[in-house]
């Protein structure tokens, strides 16, 4: 059982680490720094080794983080956000059912909008369609966001599904060298592998109809879990980084949110950018895809995405549609 001041002394604690990666700190340094005890300190370093922390000691020198560590935080994550830290809350747990489910629960409690769930594992991630979503620990970003967008109609909904699939390509180009690309409608590729997965939720007033609250799920797989992937997603899925990287996991969630807000900013202009980077990005466009509808899978030619981020197809007997529903999926 740790207490409230023990777990605000560990949150320090890691900060001060986080912020001198690769330096040993003395204890009495860290005891002053800190304003704490010599024995506060060993206990708060105890406790974030038994968190999964990678701290040396050398006598003499003190305690070191190593300067590859990749351990999501939430002070972690904010040290990449960029001006986003009061627009958003954000809470990080090690493991969860859920946090799509989490977020649903806190959002029937009256949860502001900006509130953000991350998480290092999740137990009983989802996927569409019920699906389960493979969450492995140590291996992805697993997180989600609150958003009450006003006046939006519920037919709009699958804008911020996309904007959330574009503000993950960008994110992965930024902290990687790699290219994203996106299958319509909403998972993010490199080099023909599934890296992430999104989930938008809607939730709708009983009376009114109107839409209350949206969460946005977005699941990334940044390293290839430890054993590989799981047997039924194995020939699909693939990661960001072959490698363990320096804050990878706390830079990546980062580098999402700030690309995410900057394009969920109700201005004409920046939802125009996006559409035209979803289109850029598109791995489906010009190419032939079978249209998985409830009554079985139809063939057709994958022609355009228009402004609305709908998918143009043509059939063979030469009629076309705009697909925009969540319900229809697309095999290529
Ligand atoms: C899919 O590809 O089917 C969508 C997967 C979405 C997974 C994310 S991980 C974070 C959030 N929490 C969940 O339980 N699911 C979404």
């Amino acid at each position: 059982m740790i207490g409230n001041n023990d777990a605000s002394t560990r949150e320090r604690l890691a900060r001060l680490f986080e912020d001198n990666k690769g330096v040993y700190l003395s204890g009495e340094r860290i005891a002053g720094e800190l304003r704490i005890s010599r024995t506060a300190v060993w206990k708060a370093v105890n406790s974030l080794k038994s968190a999964g922390y990678e701290l040396t000691a050398i006598r003499n020198k003190g305690y070191c983080l190593s300067e590859n560590t990749d351990i999501l935080s939430g002070q972690g994550v904010i040290r990449y956000l960029g001006d986003l830290n009061d627009q958003l809350h954000i809470e990080v747990f090690p493991e969860i059912s859920s946090t799509n489910t989490y977020l649903s629960q806190k959002a029937l409690e009256g949860a502001a909008e900006g509130l953000v769930a991350i998480a290092g594992r999740q137990s009983a991630g989802r996927g569409r369609r019920g699906r389960t979503f493979e969450s492995p620990a140590d291996s992805g970003v697993y997180m989600s966001i609150l958003l009450r967008p006003e006046g939006m109609l519920p037919e709009d909904a699958v804008r911020i599904t996309t904007m959330a699939a574009v503000s993950v390509c960008e994110a992965i180009e930024e902290v990687s060298e790699r290219q994203a690309q996106i299958k319509w409608v909403n998972d993010v590729f490199i080099d023909g592998r599934k890296v992430c997965g999104i989930l938008t939720e809607a939730a709708f007033g009983p009376e009114t109809g109107c839409l209350e609250h949206i969460i946005v799920g977005i699941g990334i797989n940044v390293y290839q879990p430890e054993g590989g992937f799981d047997s039924s997603i194995k020939d699909i899925a693939g990661a960001v980084f072959t490698e363990k990287q320096n804050d990878g996991r706390n830079h990546i969630a980062a580098a999402v949110l700030n690309a995410f807000m900057h394009y969920y900013m109700p201005d004409e202009q920046t939802q125009k950018q996006y559409v035209s980077e979803y289109r850029r990005r598109s791995l489906v466009i010009g190419k032939p895809v079978s249209v998985l509808k409830p009554e079985g899978p139809i063939n057709a030619m994958a022609l355009d995405i228009d402004g609305d981020c709908h998918l143009l197809v043509r059939y063979a007997d030469g009629s076309t549609e705009s697909l925009s529903s969540g319900e229809i999926s697309i095999r290529m």
